[in-house]
């Protein structure tokens, strides 16, 4: 059984098949049909609804692709749905504005707009235009065109927003405290499948220990797509989002250690002061709705050749806590990857925790994503270099790439052929075909093989050209992400 509140009313869940997303929950269920499905795999936006957490100053809200949410990971949340914004007769000002800027034409995206505008209106006081773009890039409009959706969120800030959700923000935060406090475990079965949702690392070794044969869910936002696309259904599901131990991020003399459960919104701000050229990759992971969910943790535990943090956490030399039961390991980032999608994770063995070394003095860390669209795309490849240059030297390089190999992988041919050597431009075209040894990439529809090389190669380069640029000018070097973007 689960509980959450169904916008104001609590709302309890069981007997029901835990492969089920909440879309399916609200349309077929509930008879909720306002929250649409365009694509069921978290890429066009109709489906966004909001979700409320108790936080430390109020109620936090959060937009999340309801089509990749899992039912289960409701329990102890405030679910608002597009049903749920008008207020007796009256359009909510996210609507209303909508409304005046004719931001509507067939209106089959028109929910989840709305949705993520209401999340970003609850969360700022001001409206910023980049910023809006950057909660909407998670939305698709094939009729309307983006510049009226647009104006409406600027406008939606004009009148002084005291909606029905600040009136019942108390009541609405003591049912999930209540909720969240209650003893028991939670646990939703139906159709004899589990979904276990245990609130502390114990309890999930133990459960994991139980039942070997286990998925665990954090975001859901790779492993729902299994059922959603590839039509799987999972007999026995754990769910580590309310566990708040694996969630924290902290900070140690030389070292970030982040829980595996910490989504990228709670995990940026920590990983950008350490090196400020993870802002752009962040931002390009995937839409806001999936940075609210997805976590690093997912990211590597998918083992994806492509996903973009395990290049970015090789090159930086982080190490992964893993534990089974009671025992913990500590591995390199780099030991995890076997071949593909096959780790050295143990059966019953999870991810704790990942550890992110501080920056070393004179160190230089760049990533560069290639995606034909800038945002919510997967990467065709990903490269990340951290080099230490001392008077003029390359002291040590470390240089992985996503998209190039069966696995996420370093270039070790190419970080060899700058190590000891001078920093010049002779230097990096030696490396640069240094790289054909590291990767013999494959063409599919992101990239062809050809494109994948010389882009990579070309990315090292570009590295250099930064760095000097930098230099020269006396300000550290921008990474310029924008200006590696493949348009196709
Ligand atoms: C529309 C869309 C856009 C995306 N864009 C990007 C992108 O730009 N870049 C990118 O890299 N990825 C992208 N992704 C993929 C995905 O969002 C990321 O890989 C994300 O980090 C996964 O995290 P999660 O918490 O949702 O993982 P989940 O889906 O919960 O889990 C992923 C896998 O890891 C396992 N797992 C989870 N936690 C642990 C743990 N603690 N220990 C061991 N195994 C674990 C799960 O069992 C599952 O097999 C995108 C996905 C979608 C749907
Ligand atoms: S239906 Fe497309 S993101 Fe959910
Ligand atoms: S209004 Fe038709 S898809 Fe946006």
């Amino acid at each position: 059984m689960i509980t959450f509140l169904l916008n104001q009313q609590e709302h309890v869940v069981e007997n029901i098949d835990p492969n089920t997303t909440v879309l399916d929950y609200l349309r077929e269920h509930l008879q909720k049909t306002g929250s649409k499905e365009g694509c069921a795999s978290g890429d066009c936006g109709a489906c966004t609804v909001v979700i409320g957490h108790a936080g430390n100053v109020g109620i936090e809200y959060s937009a999340i692709n309801a089509c990749i949410t899992l039912l289960g990971s409701l329990h102890g949340k405030q679910l608002i749905t597009i049903e749920d914004l008008k207020d007796g007769e009256c359009l909510h000002p996210v609507q209303q504005a909508m409304v005046d800027c004719h931001g509507s034409q067939c209106g089959f995206c028109t929910p989840g707009f709305v949705m993520s505008m209401f999340a970003y209106r609850k969360n700022n006081e001001q409206a910023d235009r980049q910023s809006i773009i950057e909660a909407l890039g998670g939305n698709l409009c094939r009729c309307t065109g983006y510049r009226p959706i647009v104006d409406a969120a600027v406008q939606m800030f004009e009148p002084p927003l005291r909606d029905q959700f600040d009136q019942t923000e108390l009541a609405v935060l003591a049912s999930l405290n209540a909720i969240n406090e209650a003893d028991g475990a939670v646990k939703l079965t139906g159709n004899s499948k589990h979904f276990f949702s245990p609130s502390t690392v114990k309890e999930l070794a133990d459960l994991l220990l139980e039942y070997p044969e286990a998925r665990l869910v954090a975001g859901g936002t790779d492993l729902s797509l299994e059922i959603t696309q590839f039509l799987r259904s999972f007999d026995c599901l754990i769910y580590i989002g309310r566990i708040e131990e694996m969630k924290t991020v902290v900070q140690m003399d030389d070292e970030l250690d982040i829980g595996a459960a910490a989504s990228y919104g709670s995990t940026k701000d920590a990983l950008v002061a350490l090196y400020p050229d993870l802002h752009e990759l962040i931002d390009r992971l995937g839409s806001k709705q999936i940075r609210n969910q997805g976590t690093i943790g997912g990211n590597v535990g998918n083992a994806s050749p492509i996903g973009d943090m395990p290049p970015v956490l090789i090159a930086l030399g982080a190490k992964l806590v893993l534990r089974k039961g009671d025992v913990s390991r500590v591995i390199g980032i780099e030991n995890y990857f076997v071949s593909y999608k096959k780790t050295s994770l143990e059966t019953s063995e999870f991810i704790e925790r990942i550890i992110v070394p501080k920056p070393q003095a004179d160190s230089v860390f760049r990533v560069y994503k290639i995606s034909k669209r800038l945002e919510d795309d997967i990467s065709s490849s990903c490269g990340a270099f951290n080099i230490n240059i001392v008077a003029g030297k390359v002291k040590k390089a470390t240089i992985a790439f996503g998209g190039m190999a069966e696995i996420p992988k370093r270039a070790s041919h190419c970080e060899q052929a700058l190590i000891g050597k001078n920093w010049t431009d002779v230097t990096i075209a030696e490396a640069m075909d240094a790289m054909d040894k590291d990767f013999t990439p494959i063409s599919d529809f992101r990239s062809s093989a050809t494109y994948r090389l010389s882009s990579s190669r070309n990315l090292l380069r570009r590295l250099y050209l930064d760095y000097e640029q930098g230099e020269k000018s006396d300000r550290e070097p921008s990474s310029n992400l924008l200006r590696v973007t493949q348009y196709a």
